[in-house]
């Protein structure tokens, strides 16, 4: 169990953090992260029905599916974008409501550790360059485990800088099959993608 005081004070630093960034985050990170979005959409299908985009920030991944004319527009569809800072949802809420016509998308305040949703009910998850902001990212995996359905997609892309990737692979290969991790040298992140397995 981690220290209350520090995991707290960690999330109010990222909170102070992007609620302060959240106004140029966009024209700074756009292109960066949309070279991340192309190395984890090359093989996506949309056949599922709620997709949670955790650490979702201002929307740029929904922008992505949006612009590249994936099936989003399925009505069975749900887009669900969930972060800590309720400065970039604001900024993501505020291109929502530019396009009066999507009404398949919920966005939620909350924590990646602790997410506010039942067992099993996500069909495809993703955290593009989220976890690394977590004090315990195995912590935030089990979470992204339970909240997924059997077989549930999971597309992560972690800021490689500073992270114990052994640790975290051999962690995902317990719960994760048809894992695939990328990594370019010109990519500041890593991509790891496969299928939860949950054992029953
Ligand atoms: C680098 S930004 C990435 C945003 C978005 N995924 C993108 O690709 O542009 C990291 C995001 O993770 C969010 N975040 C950090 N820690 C979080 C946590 N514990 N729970 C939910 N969101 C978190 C931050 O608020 C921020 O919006």
């Amino acid at each position: 169990m981690n220290p209350l005081s520090k995991d707290s004070d960690n999330k109010k630093n990222i909170i102070a953090k992007y609620n302060s960034t959240s106004s140029f985050y966009d024209d700074r990170y756009r292109n960066i992260q949309n070279s991340k979005f192309k190395l984890l959409l090359r093989d996506f299908k949309f056949d599922n029905k709620i997709i949670l985009d955790a650490g979702c920030g201002t929307g740029l991944l929904f922008e992505f599916f949006l612009r590249s004319n994936q099936q989003i527009h399925n009505r069975k569809q749900r887009y669900i974008g969930l972060d800590i800072s309720w400065k970039m949802l604001k900024q993501f809420l505020y291109k929502i409501n530019k396009v009066k016509t999507i009404k398949y998308v919920n966005l939620i305040l909350g924590d990646i550790e602790n997410l506010p949703f039942r067992e099993e009910k996500i069909h495809q998850i993703f955290a593009v360059t989220s976890l690394q902001n977590l004090y315990d990212i195995e912590k935030g995996l089990r979470e992204l485990f339970r909240i997924g359905q059997q077989g549930a997609s999971l597309n992560l892309s972690i800021l490689r800088k500073n992270l114990n990737l052994d640790k975290i692979y051999s962690y995902l290969k317990t719960e994760i099959v048809d894992l695939n991790l990328i990594r370019l040298e010109k990519v500041e992140d890593v991509i790891i993608q496969g299928n939860l397995f949950k054992k029953k």
